[in-house]
């Protein structure tokens, strides 16, 4: 039998309300970059005029994936068997506790999206290896006590040993008068040494002005969201020790198929993602 811990908030109790199908949100338009079907018309609107903007959009969606694939089969090879993600977006497989248990199958992940569709979703992201166990609450990172203090978080880590925080695409969503800084600094203050962050985030440092145009359509359709330079990024990472290479663009970002390789290797202006994996003192 699955050991896993329902969702916090029943899918049940989401009304089509909640899911304001008639605005596009950044968890369904990255859905829909990604080629994925739980999307809407409003959605794919939004995306489309993103597109035009910044036809890297796409690359961009698809080189994070690759880099959160990456990362975390790093971090499970190094021995982390807890993962906290936060705006796990909608399910994709893999999603992150599938390339974790692949590595270690007793691991243990706990996913959060203030997204009522992701939610809808998460029994995708329920679905455990026997040995593992995984669990979904819906939150909001600017509040990170709620988060730490959710019993379906304290049920499945346990905050004694190595965590891996995961925040892919997700800071650029908390623009600096949320204090992302302070909130990142309150998840890791929760979690022992020996415990990770890994990040992505979206850059205006190869190509400003189309970046810059697509943080309008997303804060045009109520989604706040702030690009940020390397060095911006990098202060994130103050404090933990970062990992071989650093920060880097995502797909630079210890890529398993060589340069040169069969496969097309996009700009850094498609890509346009800082990445970094580090891990706390
Ligand atoms: C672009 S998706 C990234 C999904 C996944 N982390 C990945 O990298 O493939 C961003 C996700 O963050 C979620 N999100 C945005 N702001 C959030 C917030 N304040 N609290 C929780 N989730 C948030 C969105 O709902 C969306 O699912």
């Amino acid at each position: 039998m699955r050991d896993n811990q329902p969702a916090a908030g029943a899918a049940s109790e989401v009304t089509l309300e909640d899911l304001r199908l008639d605005r596009p949100h950044s968890a369904r338009m990255y859905d829909h970059f990604l080629g994925g079907k739980t999307n809407y018309e409003a959605d794919r609107e939004a995306a489309a005029r993103a597109v035009t903007v910044y036809p890297g959009i796409v690359v961009l969606a698809r080189e994070n994936r690759a880099f959160m694939h990456r990362a975390t089969r790093m971090l499970a090879e190094h021995g982390i068997r807890q993962f906290l993600d936060i705006g796990t977006g909608i399910p994709t497989r893999p999603n992150l506790h599938e390339v974790a248990q692949g590595v270690g199958p007793e691991s243990r992940v706990v996913y959060v999206d203030n997204d009522p569709l992701v939610l809808v979703h998460a029994q995708a992201l329920l679905d455990s290896s026997p040995e593992g166990r995984t669990a979904y609450i819906r939150a909001d990172a600017n509040q990170p006590e709620q988060i730490l203090s959710a019993p379906e978080l304290t049920a499945t880590l346990d905050l004694s040993r190595p965590v891996a925080l995961s925040l892919n695409a997700i800071v650029h969503f908390l623009p600096d008068e949320r204090d992302p800084h302070g909130l990142i600094g309150r998840l890791l203050d929760a979690l022992p040494s020996g415990s990770a962050l890994q990040m992505s985030h979206a850059t205006p440092d190869f190509d400003p002005e189309a970046t810059a145009r697509a943080v309008e359509i997303y804060r045009a359709s109520g989604t706040p969201a702030q690009v940020r330079t390397k060095q911006e990024v990098e202060r994130f990472f103050a404090g933990l020790d970062l990992v071989e290479p650093g920060i880097e663009v995502a797909h630079r970002w210890r890529p398993d198929t060589p340069e040169g390789s069969a496969r097309e290797t996009p700009t850094d202006a498609e890509v346009s993602l800082w990445v970094g994996v580090a891990f706390k003192p």
